[in-house]
């Protein structure tokens, strides 16, 4: 079973794809630290030829089994990451890496932008995760605190819209709900119940299948 999550930044996807991934036993790719490892690699650069240069060397060369969260996690790499997602040689280099994870024998879970649109268009259950931005922002804030750093929430709010605008009109990006994609709004949700949501729609997807 192929599970497409996709959705902004904040959004709770990256969460509910790792608990997807654990419920049904799953491996699973947070396919945006792709995209912040190569951002990683051509920092420095921006606003100079050599930034794309690098970034596709970069994507090229990326060793999925390489990516630390931790150290990727950071508000600069995740602007960093939506720069280098415009550079269609950067996202044609990524494809074949996270369509080969998603192909594997049993299956597994993606989250990112373009899963369900153009990694996964086949995927046996596709969700896009919607919050508010204000709901984002806080839970970004949190994260960030809980890490012992101090937040500014207007400028962090800013960064989500502005990153937001990137990622909705990237050329190359199919950031969008797939037509077949199942809608899911965690702004009043926490954890526990955007996941029970989840597995509910993942059931339900597949017994549809099932009797088909
Ligand atoms: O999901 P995350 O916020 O870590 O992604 C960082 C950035 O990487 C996104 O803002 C987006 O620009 C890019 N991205 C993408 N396609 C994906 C995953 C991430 O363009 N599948």
């Amino acid at each position: 079973m192929i599970i497409a999550v996709d959705g902004p930044a904040a959004s709770g996807k990256g969460t509910l794809a790792a608990g997807l991934a654990a419920h049904y036993r799953l491996p699973h790719l947070d396919t945006g630290l792709l995209y912040r490892a190569v951002g990683r690699a051509a920092q420095g650069h921006e606003g100079t030829p050599e930034f794309e240069t690098r970034a596709i060397a970069a994507a090229q060369q990326l060793d999925a089994g390489d990516l630390d969260p931790e150290f990727l996690t950071t508000r600069r790499t995740g602007d960093l990451a939506s720069k280098v997602a415009v550079i269609a040689g950067v996202r044609q280099a990524l494809f074949d890496l996270q369509r080969d994870f998603a192909l594997q024998a049993g299956g597994a879970v993606l989250d990112g932008r373009d899963i369900g649109t153009k990694i996964c268009p086949d995927a046996d259950v596709k969700l896009f995760i919607v919050a508010d931005a204000k709901a984002r922002m806080e839970r970004r804030a949190r994260q960030f605190e809980a890490r012992g750093q101090r937040v500014d929430r207007d400028a962090l709010y800013s960064q989500i819209e502005e990153r937001d605008a990137r990622d909705r009109n990237n050329p190359h990006g199919g950031f969008y709900p797939a037509s077949d994609a199942h809608l899911l709004d965690t702004t009043q949700l926490d954890i526990e119940a955007a996941l029970r949501a989840a597995v509910a729609i993942v059931d339900g997807a597949m017994a549809r299948k099932a009797k088909h």
